[in-house]
């Protein structure tokens, strides 16, 4: 079982702000040394939605996983609040590209009660919890289904229910709906805008789609191809948006935002 670690008293109201102090990380593999990050210097500020944009291969998955604590830095130091991030955390919720993190032998309930379990949470309070998660994501209905009965769109919201059913602090997210069809992925952008809004939570969001950064994010870091390199930082105006993403899409300012994002990218 992954160790948990100590990293103070979480402030729920505020939450903590991620610092990322001159990381740099290199892999070392059979073909030699490879340089994924070099040099990031970053502060992602507690309750925003952050979003780390940028070409493939230029380390958002590093980074990710760097903040998770799923990786320790060649060089550099993470921290959160005042504490150093020292390796994997309860606090901090994971959601990937792929379900294949869900086990498809259990139920959706059963995946989604996995971590209440090993928190030691007693059944009642599990229970309640489970269904507040279920009904969250609306998946209440599919409660009893394994995981393997579900669309790839429905295992996507399993595995955000599984991660918010602890009330992590963060909530890490890889290219969540990186491998959905346009419409499935479209609904699960609204919803987990919805699920940011109310939550209140810090999210920190990989993707490589300009227009999901601009539609999600309240904060956008754009990286360089690699090694990865915080090239952009900036705020952006969507992530509050209540009106359908279709609206939002339409929206001049929208397509605007999207355009200049586009042109920074290609133009390194
Ligand atoms: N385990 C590993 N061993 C060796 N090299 C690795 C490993 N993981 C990643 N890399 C290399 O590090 C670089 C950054 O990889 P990373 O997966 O972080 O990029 P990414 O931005 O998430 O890409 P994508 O958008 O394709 O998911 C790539 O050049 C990749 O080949
Ligand atoms: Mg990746």
């Amino acid at each position: 079982m992954t160790q948990q670690h100590d990293e103070g008293t979480v402030e729920r109201h505020l939450g903590r702000a991620i610092a990322v102090h001159d990381v740099t990380h290199e892999y070392i593999s059979d073909a030699g040394p490879v340089v994924a990050l070099e040099g990031i210097n970053v502060e992602i500020p507690g309750g925003e939605f952050t979003v780390l944009l940028g070409p493939s291969g230029c380390g958002k998955s590093t980074l990710l996983e760097l903040i998770a604590g799923l990786r320790i830095p060649t060089s550099g130091i993470l921290t959160i609040g005042d504490a150093r991030i020292v390796g994997p955390s309860r606090h901090r919720g994971l959601v990937f590209q792929q379900s294949s993190s869900l086990l498809p032998w259990l139920s959706v309930e059963d995946n989604v009660a996995l971590g209440l379990r090993i928190n030691g949470m007693p059944k009642d309070e599990r229970k309640k919890r489970i269904a507040e998660e279920l009904e969250r994501v609306h998946l209440s209905d599919f409660a009893q289904h394994r995981v393997t009965e579900l669309s790839g769109g429905m295992q996507q919201r399993c595995q955000i229910a599984r991660a918010l059913a602890v009330d992590p602090e963060v909530l890490l997210l890889d290219e969540p709906f990186g491998a959905l069809d346009a419409l499935t992925r479209e609904s699960l952008q609204a919803e987990i805008r919805r699920i940011w809004q109310e939550t209140g939570r810090t999210f920190v969001f990989v993707t490589h789609s300009v227009e999901e950064a601009v539609l999600l994010g309240s904060r956008v870091l754009v990286m360089s191809p690699r090694p990865g390199r915080v090239i952009h930082d900036q705020e952006l105006p969507f992530a509050h948006a209540r009106e359908p993403i279709t609206e939002v899409r339409a929206d001049p300012t929208f397509v605007n935002q999207c355009h200049e994002l586009r042109a920074m990218i290609g133009a390194h």
